[in-house]
């Protein structure tokens, strides 16, 4: 069992890597959670149909009072009508000030459930036991939200759960698109932060079948070293944290665009990385051998070009929504040299014209 501490000003709390820990989660929690009056369990169609039944057996042996809440499967999940079901639940179920909501699946799960947590009665404790390996980002650093119909997470708040509760067995029953998606952020801690576990990944990680046994755990373990490392500086993005968001601003406008759940959030942020890497080249007048990362983003089955139908003029105005817009200007994370990022700021037209130079580029490779 590994276990990496989080410090924030907000919140210390730890998130502790294993393998079969969920017969145990009641014990975790209750040792850094005292005096729970009740938990409410939040979880997909998914998770539940796979592991419901052995964390209500876990919990039952310390609390008393355990309910559940089932939401639908997939990114249409994190929408006001199921935050809205949410709070019904823990109504429903008389939660109070001292019960705690336990968030049981992947992203969309934790980051709904978070943000439960965050407001019902002004915010209760919870507990992120993720499911998926996207979730090594998601579960850690206190970012929760909801989407807007008009763009992604728009409606949120930074609200630290109490621990982390990481079984990595709960990974085989991945599908294949979802181990990549999550990958996809493992690639991002290592491009904005380590050169050297770049390298690492690249020599290990040949075909997303490697990512198993102990290179599956050491994977994970440095995308949250590196997550820990940089929530810690900057817990509620007023700098280095935006770095988190290399890939996001064109990744969160494609989810936007094509309607949430049509593209993974892992292939849309691994297409926002290449096209954040294209545009670096530009924008920094310097080669990053922007064709070895397409051709290593293809070998691991992430998508290299914009969907056809998709229009650069669409996805601008989309970019601009961006939360790290200023005053209208799209504010993108561009990479210097592999491991070093910063923020720049990129005029509409610049933008607009390496948005077709990218669709023209992947025309003709694709
Ligand atoms: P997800 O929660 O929808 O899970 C993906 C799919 O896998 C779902 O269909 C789910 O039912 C299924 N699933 C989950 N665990 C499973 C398991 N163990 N076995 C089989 N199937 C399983 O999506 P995700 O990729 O985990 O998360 C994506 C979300 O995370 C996005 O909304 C994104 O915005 C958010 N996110 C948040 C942060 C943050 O800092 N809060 C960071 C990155 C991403
Ligand atoms: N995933 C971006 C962040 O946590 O800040």
């Amino acid at each position: 069992m590994k276990r990496i501490h989080i410090a924030t000003p907000s919140k210390r709390y730890d998130v502790v890597i294993g393998n079969e820990l969920l017969h145990m989660i009641d014990r975790m929690i209750d040792r850094v959670c005292p005096h729970v009056t009740a938990v409410l369990v939040v979880a997909d169609e998914t998770v539940a149909s796979l592991y419901l039944s052995d964390v209500q057996h876990a919990l039952r042996q310390t609390y008393d009072r355990v309910y559940t809440h089932i939401i639908p499967s997939g990114e249409e999940a994190k929408s006001f009508e199921q935050f809205y079901a949410c709070h019904t639940a823990a109504l429903t179920n008389n939660l109070d000030r001292d019960s705690l909501i336990v968030a049981f699946g992947g992203g969309v799960v934790g980051d709904l459930a978070g943000f439960v947590a965050a407001t019902y009665m002004r915010g209760i404790r919870f507990v992120q036991v993720p499911t998926t390996l996207l979730a090594h980002d998601s579960a850690v650093g206190g970012k929760t939200a909801i989407n807007h119909p008009l763009g992604k997470n728009m409606i949120g708040a930074f609200y630290q759960p109490e621990l982390v509760i990481y079984d990595i067995s709960l990974l085989y029953t991945l599908p294949e698109r979802e181990m990549r998606s999550g990958f996809a952020e493992i690639i991002k801690h290592a491009l904005i932060y380590d050169r050297a576990f770049f390298g690492w990944l690249q020599a290990n990680i040949q075909k997303l079948a490697d990512l198993r046994g102990d290179r599956l755990q050491y994977a994970i373990q440095k995308g949250i070293e590196i997550k820990a490392a940089v929530v810690a500086q900057d817990e509620k993005e007023h700098g280095v944290r935006a770095h988190l968001n290399f890939g996001h601003t064109l990744g969160h406008a494609l989810e936007s665009e094509l309607g949430y759940g049509v593209m993974t959030h892992g292939d849309a942020v691994a297409l926002g990385m290449l096209f954040a890497i294209f545009v670096s080249e530009r924008f920094y007048k310097q080669p990053l051998f922007y064709s070895s990362f397409r051709a290593l983003f293809h070998r691991y089955g992430f998508p290299t070009s914009l969907p056809s139908h998709v229009s650069p003029e669409r996805l601008l105005a989309k970019m601009k929504k961006d939360k790290k817009s200023k005053e209208q200007t799209v504010r993108m994370v561009l990479m210097k040299e592999i491991g070093t990022v910063c923020v720049e700021r990129i005029s509409d037209d610049e933008l607009l014209q390496w948005l077709y130079a990218f669709v023209e580029e992947g025309g003709r490779q694709g």
